[in-house]
């Protein structure tokens, strides 16, 4: 297993006047604080020993019903709360995927680059990878093609991030989107499509999710309270249509931890239930967050010698750059210097092969930050590249 150069690097950050770009937190100052500790008062008053008590495995009705109507809604599906299984984090759920999927040594499908976190819990369970190529529209379906034409055995299943992608703030394009599911279909090959961040869409439209086209083959969908409630509740949630991957889940689950914790649950839908006081709560992460990458790419465009090239991501929480000819873990090391910090791009290459890239993350830090940071970083890149 590999140490995450992430959760070591929020050692750095605790710092007070180092300037992270490298965390993937939300912005502490947007908890709904006050919000949570009424609807705590009110499930406490309301369901007493209930919400303290043990639960079932797959969640507490009342937010298995929330995530399908909410899933149903906004991606197209028909989910029914039985297709739901609650988990802690969606970081569980990619674990008991590759728990009940992978055998040792079996393939895996990972966009190159891909999220750190997922790369984590498939080494686990010592999973090989095969990558496919990606560009501003996300996977390249041609890529995609070759690799399982290629693949010596059928790979288990590929891990998608289709939605401003962690690390890339990159979106598989509509017009791909239909085609990465034929593809898969075609190969017998089941598809995670990982989504945490579709909510945080600062422009244009939703995109259909992969899981809402019809298909024979096993889609599995993920997605979390962290992004838009809090990542301290760990309420997430897998979604599939594939009864008996469901019921695995479901074992897998209960050997795992028996249930996530009912509380957090019962205060989670509390919350979302009211649902004007929610959804103003996602529109107000929506645009602080739509102006923080503004200012960010801004500050980029104002600053950056020509050898840094960067994108202007729709959504989410992060933004891809990459330096011409420089190592930037060498540039980690001058930054933390001047302290600020960022998550070089190698590890998010399974064959960590790929050494120029750099996620920058714009939803922790407020605007002044945001500028002195990549003023500071420019002049860490100028330094090493002079
Ligand atoms: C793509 C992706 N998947 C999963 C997770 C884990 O989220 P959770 O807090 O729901 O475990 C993250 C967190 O940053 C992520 O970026």
């Amino acid at each position: 297993m590999r140490a995450s150069t992430i959760r070591e690097m929020l050692r750095v950050t605790q710092q007070p006047d180092v300037i992270s770009f490298g965390g993937g937190l939300p912005a502490p100052e947007l908890f709904p604080i006050d919000e949570i500790a009424t609807c705590t008062r009110e499930v406490m008053d309301e369901y007493g020993p209930q919400a303290l008590q043990y639960s079932v495995t797959s969640g507490i009705p009342e937010m298995r019903e929330w995530v399908a109507r909410r899933l149903d809604a906004h991606l197209g599906t028909s989910f029914e709360p039985d297709d739901v299984l609650i988990v802690n984090g969606s970081q569980q759920g990619l674990d008991l995927i590759a728990r009940i999927f992978l055998d040792p040594g079996d393939q895996v499908v990972l966009e190159n680059p891909s999220y750190l976190g997922a790369i984590q819990a498939f080494d686990a369970y010592q999973a090989r990878y095969l990558t496919v190529e990606t560009d501003e529209g996300g996977v390249v379906p041609e890529s995609l093609e070759r690799v399982l034409a290629r693949a010596e055995s059928r790979p288990k299943f590929v891990y998608l991030v289709p939605n401003f992608q962690n690390p890339t703030g990159r979106t598989l394009a509509a017009e791909r989107r239909e085609a990465v599911v034929r593809i898969c279909e075609r190969y017998g090959v089941a598809i995670v499509e990982d989504d945490p961040y579709g909510e945080l869409r600062f422009e244009g439209d939703h995109l259909r999710a992969l899981v809402s086209y019809k298909t024979t083959e096993t889609i599995l969908y993920s997605g979390t309270g962290s992004k838009i409630m809090a990542p301290g509740m760990r309420v997430a949630w897998l979604a599939t249509y594939d009864r008996e991957v469901r019921e695995k889940l479901v074992l897998a689950k209960q050997g795992a931890d028996l249930q996530s914790g009912t509380l957090a649950q019962y205060v989670f839908a509390r919350y979302v239930g009211k649902n004007e006081a929610f959804e103003e709560h996602v529109a107000t992460i929506v645009r602080v967050y739509r102006e923080r990458r503004n200012v960010m790419h801004a500050a980029l465009q104002a600053h950056m010698p020509a050898q840094v090239h960067f994108n202007r991501p729709e959504g989410g929480m992060f933004l891809w750059a990459t330096v011409d000819g420089v190592d930037t873990e060498e540039l980690l090391k001058l930054s933390t210097a001047q302290k600020v910090v960022f998550v070089p791009g190698r590890s998010f290459y399974p064959q960590r092969d790929i050494t120029n890239g750099m996620r920058l993350n714009f939803s922790n830090a407020g605007e002044e930050k945001i500028r002195q940071g990549i003023e500071r970083l420019s002049d860490s890149i100028r330094t090493l590249l002079s």
